[in-house]
């Protein structure tokens, strides 16, 4: 087993009490997603529905309807991108920092592929009828940019794993390291799952709507239709969550999880079953003049909030004996840079009040074994003030490294660590010592 690192923290105060810290990242974070989730799967929906459109033309209408409101959604990922990404960065400086440094290569390549993405989504976007005649290609290029935006949350996701699990940053070197730590891939399953589901929901209410269907103008589809199309997807990706859900549970490192984030996120899977049968409801027997819509979305709203504090509970669990150690560590470097500071003081008053600034280095390293006037293990200082009187130079260049000279004396160790300048102050405080009385 590899050592766990602990490194040393920034010895600042957070910018504000983490009382308030903490619940705006989980607030920020959930924003966020949201619209990261509306994009990514709002991609997915562009890729698939023009790919069915060979078959049921009404589809490239609805894929290109899609391609419309992507754009926007996907400002708003970045736009909301920018609070919890701040946050996570005060609140877990170390951690995030060290993960994002482990999978350096594909952290950074999150620029460019990011950007890729949005200029393909717009070229995309804006080509629909100057590609009409290359159906192939302007598909290819919706394909380049959702396999993109797959590739996005797979590397934040093994981030955010990466810096819950500080005992695997000696063993982790990049991004394909990073990907197979435990509840990576399950949770990437996760978050696509919640992709398509919401944009699905989002499709119900958006695209499900009677007025956007008459603008459309759709061959056979109707809103009805429409509604149904997306509730199907969303009710089957949804009972898959709860196959996934759990999977993620079980592979998690078991040492961050509590009655009360298991509770956290027992209530938000209970309560996930009331929108999943409203959906259900939809399928079977939808309501003639509405839908459930608004109800389904509140109820998974508490759903998500329920798991994005259990989320966080965990993370905070896992994290504690970690961040004491990081505590630690930088209380002790702290009170060392401070003993210097104060090492540096006591010599200067020393040599101010004409006493010696060897003595205490001579008392802490060669007391022991060396008295004044009496043989220790090795010879008296007298005895060595005469070999060197006059010759301090001589004692240091010895300390650094003793040979062997007298019978029945052992070897002395060596000094160097300390230091010509120091040993210097020994020597002269040896000389000196021995001379009086
Ligand atoms: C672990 C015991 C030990 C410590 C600690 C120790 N010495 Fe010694 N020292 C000896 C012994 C033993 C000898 C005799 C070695 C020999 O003659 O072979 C010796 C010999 C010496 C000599 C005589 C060299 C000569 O030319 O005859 C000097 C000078 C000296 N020590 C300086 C120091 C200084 C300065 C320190 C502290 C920085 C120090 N020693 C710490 C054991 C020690």
């Amino acid at each position: 087993m590899l050592p766990v690192p602990v490194p040393r923290d920034i010895p600042l105060p957070l910018p504000a009490d983490g009382f308030y810290l903490e619940p705006l990242l989980i607030v920020a974070f959930i924003a966020h997603i949201l619209f990261v989730n509306l994009t990514v799967g709002g991609a997915v929906y562009v890729f698939l529905l023009q790919l069915w459109s060979r078959r049921r033309p009404d589809y490239a209408v609805l894929a290109r309807a899609v391609a419309q409101t992507l754009t926007v959604n996907k400002s708003m990922a970045v736009v909301l991108g920018v609070a919890p990404l701040l946050l996570i960065n005060v609140l877990y400086t170390v951690h995030f920092y060290t993960a994002n440094a482990l999978t350096g290569m594909a952290w950074i390549a999150l620029v460019p592929v990011i950007a890729g993405a949005f200029v393909l989504l717009y070229v995309h976007k804006y080509t629909w009828v100057r590609l009409a005649h290359r159906p192939r290609l302007h598909l290819a290029i919706a394909g380049v940019a959702v396999a993109l935006l797959l590739f996005v949350p797979l590397v934040f996701l093994a981030n955010v794993s990466l810096m819950m699990m500080p005992e695997r940053w000696s063993s982790v070197a990049g991004l394909w390291d990073a990907v197979w730590l435990p509840a990576v891939l399950p949770r990437y399953f996760h978050f696509m799952s919640a992709s398509l589901i919401l944009t699905s929901l989002f499709g119900v209410g958006y695209f499900g709507r009677e007025k956007f269907v008459q603008q459309a103008g759709f061959e056979t589809l109707t809103a009805p239709n429409i509604r149904r199309f997306f509730y199907r997807i969303a009710f089957g990706t949804s009972l898959g969550q709860y196959v996934i859900g759990p999977t993620i549970l079980l592979t998690l490192p078991a040492d961050g999880l509590n009655t009360a984030v298991l509770a956290t996120v027992l209530i938000g899977a209970v309560i996930s079953l009331a929108p999943i049968s409203m959906m259900w409801l939809e399928l079977k027997e939808p309501l003639a003049h509405r839908t459930r819509l608004l109800e389904i979305s509140v109820l998974l709203t508490a759903t998500v909030l329920c798991m994005a504090m259990g989320r966080h509970a965990y993370r905070k669990i896992r994290l504690a004996p970690h961040q004491r150690a990081i505590a630690n560590a930088t209380e002790q470097w702290n009170s060392d840079s401070s003993q210097a500071a104060f090492n540096a003081r006591l010599r200067s008053e020393l040599e101010a009040s004409g006493r010696s600034v060897g003595q205490p280095i001579f008392e802490a390293n060669c007391m022991a074994c060396h008295a004044r006037d009496e043989r220790l293990i090795g010879p008296p200082l007298t005895e060595i003030a005469n070999i060197y009187a006059g010759n301090p130079d001589g004692i240091v260049t010895w300390a650094m490294a003793p040979g062997k000279k007298r019978e029945g004396f052992p070897q002395m160790p060596p000094f160097e660590v300390l230091g010509k300048e120091k040993l210097r102050h020994v020597a002269d405080y040896i000389l000196q010592t021995a001379a009086h009385k």
